[in-house]
């Protein structure tokens, strides 16, 4: 079968190869026909050198959906045939961090394809852990309408859980590329009264009105950020920040980096992270989705009395059954986040595209 497979030796570090189609290792196994697969950002984290974790030659992508083909003889709740859409997780439902939710940290998984074994941008895809992995899509759902079930909505729905929002609360969301407007979607959701979107990117922030995402769109190349948010919360500041941006430039300014109290947010510059606390209320919750290719630094001191609480990391898609039914229901529809869709023969291409984020590319859909 034809797999996109990562050599972090080679020039391109990505290459379209010939591999074996996969096998059932395991009775807990399925193995999937990718019908529709995409490119996260974090497949450009793991070619960019910046996930330890990540094994060389393995064929990467986690996102996506397709119809089982075989399944391991410990498998009930699918059969040969049923469409499903794709965890990004891998893990047993089983251990100490499964049940409390916490798959990310599956004692026996957490973000395994596409990193740790191969991944789904190929034409088969061995998923371990099948029936805690993949969800059946309902009729009514179509394999695009149910493409970033798995990753990126629930990340965006992570990110909006991690600010515990009532209803009054203001979020903003730093950075309006997918992931954060999956992030305002599941924001308006879970009840948010308003929604800030900040981006430096006009076009994206365009496209996030034009599906009426927010209730405001900043952009810090245009505007007093810090202000424009204190003019909208009467001077608070967000009660939830959802940092979807993952920006920062510290190889070249750490050296002054001094965190003057006065100094206006710097979009060139300082970290997104840094605008995430600036813009954040006394006790506000930031909820960091974002990954960063660099250490952060907060300047603990400087915000000591403005007592925050920070939550970080790798997304725990716990939700996908919940999201799939409110794609059904009509309440969520992330289609217009799909701007381009090519061959998986010419997905090398499509991941120049989505690199450069030319033609004003926000995800692709990698079809058969
Ligand atoms: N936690 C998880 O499990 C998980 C899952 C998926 C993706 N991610 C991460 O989430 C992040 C976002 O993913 P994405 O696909 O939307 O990425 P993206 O690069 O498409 O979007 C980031 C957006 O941030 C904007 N931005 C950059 N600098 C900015 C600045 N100074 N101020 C305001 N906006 C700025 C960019 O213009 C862009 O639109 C990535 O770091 C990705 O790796 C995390
Ligand atoms: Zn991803
Ligand atoms: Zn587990």
């Amino acid at each position: 079968m034809k797999a996109l497979v990562y050599d972090k030796n080679s020039k391109s570090k990505i290459s379209l190869c010939e591999k074996e189609n996969p096998k059932i290792i395991d009775p807990k196994d399925a193995i999937v026909e990718v019908t529709l697969s995409s490119i996260c950002t974090s497949d450009l984290h793991i070619i960019n050198g910046m996930v330890p974790r990540a094994n060389n030659n393995i064929i990467l992508g986690h996102e996506f959906v397709g119809k089982i083909v075989e399944i391991g003889s410990d498998i009930k709740n699918l059969k040969v045939g049923d469409r499903v859409s794709a965890n990004c997780e891998t893990f047993c439902g089983e251990c100490y961090f499964c049940k409390k939710g916490y798959i990310n940290n599956c004692k026996k998984g957490g973000w395994e394809l596409g990193c740790r074994i191969d991944g789904c941008q190929a034409q088969y895809v061995r998923v371990p852990f099948a029936e805690m992995g993949l969800t059946k899509i309902p009729d009514n759902v179509s394999d695009r309408n149910a493409l970033f079930v798995g990753d990126i909505l629930s990340s965006g729905y992570f990110g909006a859980e991690m600010c515990e929002i009532k209803p009054d609360d203001t979020i903003a969301v730093i950075g309006s590329g997918p992931v954060g407007m999956c992030s305002m979607i599941c924001a308006k959701i879970l009840g948010a009264k308003t929604i800030i979107a900040i981006d430096i990117n006009e076009k994206r922030l365009n496209i996030a009105k034009e599906n009426n995402l927010a209730d405001y769109y900043l952009n810090p190349k245009t505007c007093d950020i810090e202000k424009e948010i204190k003019a909208i919360t009467k001077n608070k500041g967000a009660d939830g920040v959802i940092e979807a941006a993952g920006f920062s430039n510290y190889k070249n300014t750490q050296a002054n980096h001094n965190f003057t109290p006065s100094k206006p947010y710097d979009w060139e510059n300082d970290s997104t992270l840094e605008l995430a606390w600036k813009i954040a209320r006394p006790n506000a919750i930031i909820g960091v989705v974002a990954m960063y290719e660099e250490n952060q630094v907060l300047p603990l001191p400087l915000m000591y009395g403005k007592n925050l609480t920070f939550k970080t990391g790798g997304v725990d898609a716990i939700h996908c059954e919940k999201l799939l039914k409110l794609i059904s229901e009509g309440k969520i529809n992330t289609d217009f986040l799909i701007t381009q869709t090519f061959k998986l023969e010419n997905i090398l291409e499509a991941y120049e595209l989505f690199k450069t984020q030319k033609d004003n590319c926000l995800k692709i859909a990698i079809e058969e």
